[in-house]
């Protein structure tokens, strides 16, 4: 059985999203260790998706010659280079019979049962994605998957004391041709950069600006 993990304290939450900013200007000498960026990874890696499905690639760059080439294709927006780590969401541009298989076979394998016994859950998963009607929006959906794991790191990693930047300031056709995702069946939606942000930045001095929660919640 998996034991239910320590809870940490409400404040020590609301502390943590409240400290969180866009970092504009990274400190470009300081490296997220490790042990930080594993934890990170696999903040990534457990985010849930519709179907469990998991519809993308997460693009982990740190070689600093590419982040080059995909500088001007994100109007030379310096966390581009500067960060620590960046990490380009792409989401899959369809769904195929085969990647649903590959998923079915997953399940199966992982939790001991045969592929058969899953044959229900098949089906309905290739009835909703593979219909003609959601080819056309298969691409969004999987574009909406992919920012999950973008909500999902961008938490964790405030509550690792990581700051990071999310960004959807670029081309995407750029970063796909830099990157060579289209051919993978892949397309650049968001990316985020990450590190630890310069004494120079000045909009992480700045008060953080919210509608009040008694705008944006609606208790009905
Ligand atoms: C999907 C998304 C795309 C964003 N794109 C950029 C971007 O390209 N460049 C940038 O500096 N900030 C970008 N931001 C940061 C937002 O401007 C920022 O989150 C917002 O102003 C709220 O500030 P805070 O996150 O510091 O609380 C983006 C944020 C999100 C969620």
């Amino acid at each position: 059985m998996i034991m239910k993990p320590n809870t940490i304290e409400p404040s020590h939450l609301l502390a943590a999203l409240n400290w969180r900013r866009a970092i504009k200007v990274f400190d470009p000498d300081k490296l997220i260790p490790a042990e930080t960026w594993a934890a990170l990874e696999q903040a990534l890696v457990m985010s849930a998706s519709s179907y469990g499905l998991q519809p993308y690639r997460f693009i982990v760059v740190q070689d600093k010659k590419i982040r080059q080439q995909l500088l001007p294709h994100a109007w030379d927006q310096r966390q581009v280079v500067d960060a620590s780590h960046l990490v380009i969401f792409a989401a899959r541009t369809d769904v195929t019979e085969q990647e649903i298989d590959d998923y079915i076979q997953l399940i199966a394998r992982v939790r001991g049962v045969s592929p058969d016994s899953l044959r229900n859950y098949r089906e309905m998963m290739r009835d909703s994605l593979l219909a003609d009607d959601f080819k056309p929006v298969a691409r969004h959906w999987a574009a909406r998957q992919a920012y999950i794991a973008l909500g999902n790191l961008l938490t964790s990693a405030a509550l690792l004391g990581v700051d990071a930047c999310p960004m959807e300031g670029f081309v995407p056709a750029g970063f796909d041709s830099v990157l060579g995702l289209t051919e993978q069946g892949l397309t650049a939606v968001v990316m985020c950069a990450l590190g630890y942000r310069s004494a120079a930045d000045e909009y992480s001095k700045a008060a953080k600006v919210r509608f009040p929660a008694s705008v944006l919640v609606k208790h009905v």
